[in-house]
């Protein structure tokens, strides 16, 4: 399977969104990444249920939340229902994962766990038949804009052997300081979604670079 594009709105215009969003439902993106804030989980606020629900009645694309929020089991159910197609959640505010996992499920989305950089792979071991997408920060969340650090490379190497061990198809997302550099390196690692904010939108033809990010590494595919 190819592997998909998910421009983070993160990066997008605030003052006039329907622009940007259009520009995503017309380019090769696959889904629309919609960063959740809280202030506390991480040391900046974004964007919450009113923003989904007028996303979603413009975008054609599914989307994908990524909570980056205490107690996210809190707010679930209201997020499938603004508009939610994937919701991923933090291993580091979940004290209770698996029912997490099975709360996001139940309400009809797509399972998602994001892991900080510093938290190992490893201790996905227990969920890996769970989730449907683990998502590698390779940033430390809160802010778009950041360096890409390079550790997360082995760790999708590491988690990509992990899943094929258990014969699960689950994806591999990538979120952060992700661009035309290192993208063909990550897709190589095993990655399977390409987040990508600044990348995307601060670019000169943000519909083009979506399509040279969809592009690369065309001939992995080949076999
Ligand atoms: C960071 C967010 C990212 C962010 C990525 O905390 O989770 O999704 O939008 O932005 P870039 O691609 O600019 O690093
Ligand atoms: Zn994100």
């Amino acid at each position: 399977m190819h592997h998909l594009i998910a421009p983070s709105l993160l990066a997008a215009n605030f003052a006039n969104l329907t622009p940007d969003l259009e520009l995503v439902n017309n380019s090769q993106a696959d889904w629309l990444h919609f960063d959740v804030m809280d202030g506390k989980f991480v040391p900046n606020i974004s964007f919450g249920f009113p923003l989904l629900k007028a996303c979603k009645s413009v975008c054609t694309k599914p989307i994908d939340v990524h909570l980056m929020i205490v107690e996210p089991e809190k707010y679930i159910e209201q997020f499938a229902e603004a508009g939610a197609d994937i919701i991923t959640v933090h291993y580091e505010a979940c004290p209770h994962l698996h029912r997490t996992i099975q709360q996001i499920k139940d309400t009809g989305a797509k399972a998602g766990v994001a892991l900080n950089p510093h938290t190992p792979v490893s201790l996905l071991e227990n969920v890996l038949e769970d989730a449907d997408l683990f998502c590698l920060m390779s940033v430390n969340p809160g802010f778009g804009g950041q360096k890409f650090i390079y550790n997360t490379i082995p760790k999708v190497r590491q988690l990509k052997q992990m899943l094929i061990e258990k014969n699960t198809k689950a994806h591999i997302e990538i979120d952060g300081g992700v661009g035309l550099q290192n993208a063909e390196a990550l897709l190589k690692a095993g990655a399977t979604v390409l987040v990508a904010g600044s990348a995307v939108f601060k670019s000169k033809d943000p519909v083009d670079t979506i399509r040279r990010m969809k592009a690369i590494g065309e001939d992995l595919y080949m076999v």
